[in-house]
């Protein structure tokens, strides 16, 4: 794929965070969710590639924009076939209360190269690039953070584990601190979570959680990309989850319960993430209104086959773009 690819993936996510943003702390997810919808869809069109969505807003029936098997792009038929996953508002909650790490993402891949996961819970691992190949989710957890510590050469009490704040967590949070190591809670959006262990500025060395299948593969592209690790289990939890992982091709228990490696997760290197942050977060900033119609947006974007990790700061005139003018126009919540 393009290399240029990357910059222009940018643009998808900070249309959709612009869009979004204006709703923050309104109490409305559902109303920022479908501003993040639109901004998305409608940048994609800008885009030269021939995309299919492998990883969505549901399917066809439940949801009119971005929905799985949904053909994005420029439009050529001559342009590059990718995989697409999005999640253009990650963490609808944590925009409607105005909470931090409210983002929004995409990734891409060769056709055939994204898992296409059911919409179920999956259990997610995932540790930074220093971390690699010593994690085993089927291993105790005790086991995995002494590794991760002796490979990142910290004390296990000077490690901290990222854990979604859930009730079905608590025995995972008991084993993490009789192990020894911190924890550190978040209520919503564990893409973001997951991409911070690829940051030692966060202060964050491990995610360990139960959390959507979907986000497990966008958080897989990031951690493909940044050179960190990730394996991860389906984790249906209701009958209409085992259906659905069955309509996937997940067909037998042993099936469904199949280790998933960052290699069945997202095939091979060539890969793009792209995240531009909504709310003020631990590695991306919010959307800023400056006035005058400008807006500032914080994103970061990585290239599997290179590694290269770009955090862009861009500045818009929300007046000046045609995509956006329209969108906003939609949305007019500032
Ligand atoms: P939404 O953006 O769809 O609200 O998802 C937020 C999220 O926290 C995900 O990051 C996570 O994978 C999932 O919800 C966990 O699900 P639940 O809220 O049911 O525990």
């Amino acid at each position: 794929m393009d290399r240029n690819l990357a910059m222009e993936l940018v643009r998808v996510t900070e249309t959709a965070a612009l869009a979004a943003a204006g709703y923050m702390g309104r109490g409305d997810k559902n109303a920022a969710d479908q501003a993040a919808v639109d901004g998305m869809r409608r940048a994609f069109s800008g885009l030269s590639i021939k995309g299919t969505v492998v990883i969505g807003e549901g399917e066809l029936d439940e949801a009119p924009m971005l929905y799985i098997g949904e053909e994005v792009g420029c439009g050529d038929p001559r342009a590059v076939e990718v995989d697409i996953a999005v999640d253009p508002l990650e963490g609808t909650n944590l925009i409607a209360k105005g909470l931090p790490n409210a983002i929004s993402v995409v990734a891409i891949a060769p056709k055939g190269c994204l898992l296409h996961a059911p919409d179920t819970y999956m259990l997610k691992l995932a540790v930074g690039p220093k971390a690699k190949g010593v994690i085993d989710i089927k291993a105790p957890i005790k086991d995995n953070l002494s590794k991760v510590a002796e490979a990142l050469n910290k004390n296990l009490e000077d490690l901290t584990v990222i854990v979604q704040d859930r009730p079905r967590h608590d025995a995972f949070i008991q084993e993490i601190r009789e192990a020894g190591a911190r924890i550190k809670l978040f209520s919503d959006g564990d893409v973001a979570a997951a991409i911070a262990t690829g940051f030692e500025e966060t202060g964050v060395d491990v995610m360990l959680g139960i959390g959507g299948a979907p986000e497990g593969v966008i958080a897989a592209v990031a951690l493909k990309c940044m050179g960190g690790d990730m394996q991860a289990i389906l984790n249906p939890m209701s009958p209409e989850e085992f259906e659905r992982c069955r309509e996937l091709g997940f067909a037998s228990e042993e099936e469904i319960y199949r280790v998933l490696t960052l290699e069945d997760l997202v095939k091979g290197e060539d890969c793009y993430f792209a995240a531009t942050g909504i709310t003020q977060g631990d590695l991306l900033k919010s959307v800023v209104y400056k006035g005058n119609n400008m807006a500032e947006t914080h994103s970061v974007v990585m290239r599997g086959k290179t590694g290269t990790i770009r955090f862009v700061q861009a500045m818009h005139r929300l007046n000046k773009t045609d995509v956006l003018e329209e969108v906003l126009k939609l949305h007019p919540q500032r």
